[in-house]
């Protein structure tokens, strides 16, 4: 094959601002969202410029969760962005996903969060089939997955996991079939073929393991499935978070999953990806460029960043809501205490680098920190050591919760998980790297 150069855009959560967005309801909805909504449509039109302008690279692919919530007038603005891409004489292959399609779709303006019209899956494929249908060599029509030739020899399997609320985060055996007869004819016809999928295959980091929906069901056998029959390399989107991860079927067979950012919140970056050949791929990250004109004195990275920790504290806060008092002690703690006041009560030493700082500016930049990749809470770090003293100190009890979360006969060891997902210790960057497929 020859190399070939593409940029990977996901999660674009495309919102057309005249469906309203400000007042109290906006303000409101937005204390707990960790992407920008107001700001998409600049967000996107600003990063479809760039890449427009890239004279080198012909190719844009977008994995999924295209618009905010399904809204149909969001689609349609997001269909003429995309179409600007194709003026500049770019390819462009998208599959959509669960906020694509009647999530709730909603304007807001003032007190009040006012309906609007949805879009269908028959509607979506209506709406993006010159985005790939319209060049597909098949498409699955019940889920609209499709396979497509991407750059001569090379060829694209694109699953939709996420076209209905029954096969959410889903490769089943049924889509499994259809799969392995594109796998065969793209060998047959001498093509190399990649997957993106909107789900990542590999849990992101460790601790999304435990989490249903932060993955693809049954990910060891659709990773093996894949890797078995010669697909060694998956991009994906969904957790908004940057990651590269590896895993090897039984058979000794290597799978690639690199899961790229929401382009509209926190890490807010895409990727250049350049398949090199069929055992080597390079992954370079990018960061949104700068869309406001008003900076508000704030760099475009802070900006994203600022919403992340915000959000995240404010989640904490409507987690510990209540009138109990377990709960009321949790919040005054959290909102109150600084880590080393924190460590005193629960006789762990913190490092005096943290003693001053506050537990909720600890817990928005952790959180922040985990969609960024490459992790920075390694082994030697203050914020490590302190996380792993709270897992010595209360081993019992957490011995207890992880015989409780034991599944398929795996006990997930905690303390590693946690420590795996604050401090990537994989060897390899989440952002940059060369990643070999063999
Ligand atoms: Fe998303
Ligand atoms: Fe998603």
């Amino acid at each position: 094959m020859n190399p070939f150069k593409f940029y990977l855009v996901t999660d674009t959560h495309y919102f057309e601002p005249s469906l309203g967005c400000s007042g109290e309801a906006y303000e409101d909805y937005m204390k707990n969202e960790m992407y920008c909504l107001a700001e998409s449509s600049d967000i996107v039109k600003a990063t479809f410029k760039k890449i427009a302008e890239d004279r080198e690279i012909g190719t844009v692919i977008l994995p999924g969760d295209l618009s905010k919530d399904g809204e149909k007038e969001s689609h349609k603005s997001f269909v003429k962005e995309l179409r600007k891409l194709k003026d500049a004489g770019k390819k462009v292959f998208v599959i959509t996903a669960g906020h694509d399609y009647n999530d709730s779709p909603r304007g807001y303006n003032g007190k009040d969060y006012i309906p609007v019209e949805g879009t269908t899956l028959d509607e979506l494929y209506d709406l993006y089939y010159e985005f790939g249908y319209s060049e597909a060599l098949s498409v699955d029509r019940q889920t609209l997955s499709y396979v497509a030739e991407v750059s001569d020899g090379v060829r694209m399997l694109a699953f939709n996991c996420d076209s209905t609320r029954e096969s959410k985060g889903q490769i089943d055996e049924r889509l499994q079939n259809w799969a392995k007869e594109q796998i065969d004819r793209a060998k047959a016809d001498n093509c190399f073929i990649f997957a993106i999928c909107h789900y990542p295959i590999i849990p992101s980091v460790p601790v999304f393991d435990l989490v249903g929906d932060a993955h693809i069901k049954n990910w060891r056998q659709v990773a093996s499935f894949l890797a078995d029959n010669g697909v060694n390399l998956a991009f994906t989107g969904h957790m908004h978070i940057q990651s590269i991860n590896e895993f090897y079927s039984e058979s000794g067979n290597k799978f690639v999953d690199i899961c790229t950012s929401c382009l509209v919140g926190s890490p807010a970056k895409y990727r250049k990806i350049t398949l090199e050949d069929e055992k080597t791929v390079k992954v370079e990250t990018v960061p949104v460029p700068e869309f406001r004109s008003d900076t508000n004195s704030l760099s475009t990275q802070r900006f994203f960043d600022l919403r992340a920790e915000t959000s995240a504290v404010n989640r904490i806060n409507r987690a510990l809501a209540g009138d109990g008092l377990p709960k009321k002690i949790a919040r005054k703690i959290f909102n109150n205490k600084t880590l080393g006041q924190l460590g005193r009560m629960l006789c762990i030493k913190v490092d005096k680098s943290l003693k001053d700082k506050k537990f909720t500016t600890f817990a928005g930049e952790i959180a922040r920190d985990i969609f960024l990749g490459d992790q920075p809470y390694t082994k030697g770090t203050p914020e490590y050591d302190a996380v792993a003293r709270v897992f010595r100190r209360f081993n019992p009890i957490i011995k207890k919760v992880e015989k409780k979360l034991t599944k398929d006969g795996i006990t997930p060891n905690l303390s590693e998980m946690i420590l795996n997902t604050i401090g990537n210790n994989k060897g390899w960057s989440d952002n940059n790297a060369t990643v070999s497929l063999k």
